[in-house]
């Protein structure tokens, strides 16, 4: 086993076994996951350090995996602006941001009081897993972040958010801000606490084009990159990663993670940096474990030679079988 090899392979290290972790691998395919959340809510989980903890150790305790992300999520920086939010299961704030009033009630607060559970669960996490895994701290990309506040849940295309970009792009810019400003802090305490590598998960880019996300969105994303990724080495997680490969090419972080529909040789090729990625997570469900073999395989021979980190294109899905989790981790190693 090689010592910290996600953290290796982020900063650019050509590292064999290829580390391996799974995006959303906390999760409700997992038992003893389950168990947990039959017993607490979702929120009372990201707000006691010793669950939180508990359970972004759980696929570590199964499989090994070499990365160990914080088990939290990306709307949860939003609940700590002080939007009200539950999870039924996807998240849903109480009053979504419609007009300027509405982000300028957000609180201007450092996120070390806001979000203490965050740090302690990543002290506990870095404490336990010790030197045999990478610690992942995240956050969702001010965009992706700013979707959820404004849309206040989740519906396809995100048509609210899409009229506030036609019809009031001055409450857009200065939520985009206010959210910047925040996630930067919050990044930092995380780094702090113990994270060792920090992904960005900006999964609605894919409801702007490339065109429009460099207008809109991409200023707030280069000052969060710029902000942290001389202390540690930033993944950023674009859905539809092919149609953004110009932006890609620009943008401050050294790991791209890339989805299941871009193909790896051309992400390889183009954009010069780390890659992560891309099983397709509905082969992982569905395939045969020959299937599920042979992809892996071929995603390991189109990364050969090359400083790569091995996950889905997209997160776990819940109906997952973990003998197909295990078979994949298995090939890798
Ligand atoms: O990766 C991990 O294991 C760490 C924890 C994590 C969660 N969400 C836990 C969670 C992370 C990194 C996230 C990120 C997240 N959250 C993203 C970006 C990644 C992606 O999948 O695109 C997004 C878009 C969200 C928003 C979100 N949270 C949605 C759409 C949902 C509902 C969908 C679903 O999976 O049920 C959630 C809830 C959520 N976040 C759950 C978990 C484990 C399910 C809660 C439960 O019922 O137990």
């Amino acid at each position: 086993m090689v010592y910290k090899s996600l953290l290796k392979a982020a900063k650019g290290d050509v590292v064999r076994p290829t580390p391996i972790w799974f995006m959303r691998q906390a999760g409700r395919y997992l038992p003893e996951y389950r168990a947990l959340r039959e017993k607490y809510s979702f929120l009372e989980v990201c707000q006691t350090p010793e669950l939180a903890a508990e359970i972004s150790l759980q696929p570590w305790r199964r499989f090994g995996v070499d990365g160990v992300i914080l088990f939290s999520d990306i709307t949860v920086p939003a609940h700590a602006l002080g939007m009200n939010l539950s999870f039924e299961p996807g998240p849903c704030f109480e009053s979504p941001i419609r007009i300027l009033k509405d982000v300028e009630t957000l609180r201007r607060a450092d996120p070390k009081e806001l979000c203490p559970s965050v740090c302690q669960a990543l002290r506990l996490i870095r404490e336990e897993v010790g030197s045999s895994a990478t610690v992942i701290g995240f956050c969702g990309a001010p965009w992706t972040t700013a979707c959820y506040m404004v849309e206040g849940t989740h519906r396809p295309g995100f048509p609210t958010v899409m009229a506030m970009v036609q019809q009031n792009p001055e409450v857009l810019e200065a939520l985009l801000e206010k959210v910047t400003s925040f996630l930067i802090l919050y990044l930092k305490r995380q780094i702090e606490a113990g994270a060792e590598v920090i992904q960005i998960f900006d999964t609605w880019a894919e409801v702007l084009s490339e065109k429009r996300y460099r207008e809109i969105a991409f200023s707030h994303l280069q000052k969060l990159l710029d902000a942290i990724s001389d202390e540690v080495p930033v993944i950023l997680f674009m859905k539809n990663t092919q149609a953004f490969f110009p932006l890609l090419q620009h943008c401050h972080a050294g790991v791209i993670s890339v989805d299941s529909k871009t193909s790896l040789i051309q992400a390889r090729n183009t954009l010069g940096r780390v890659l992560q990625g891309n099983l397709d997570p509905e082969r992982l469900r569905q395939g045969s474990l020959s299937e599920i073999e042979k992809t892996t395989r071929e995603i390991l021979q189109e990364m050969s030679g090359a400083a790569h980190i091995f996950n889905l294109g997209h997160g776990i899905l819940p109906e997952t079988p973990l003998a197909h989790v295990h078979r994949v981790i298995e090939v890798v190693r």
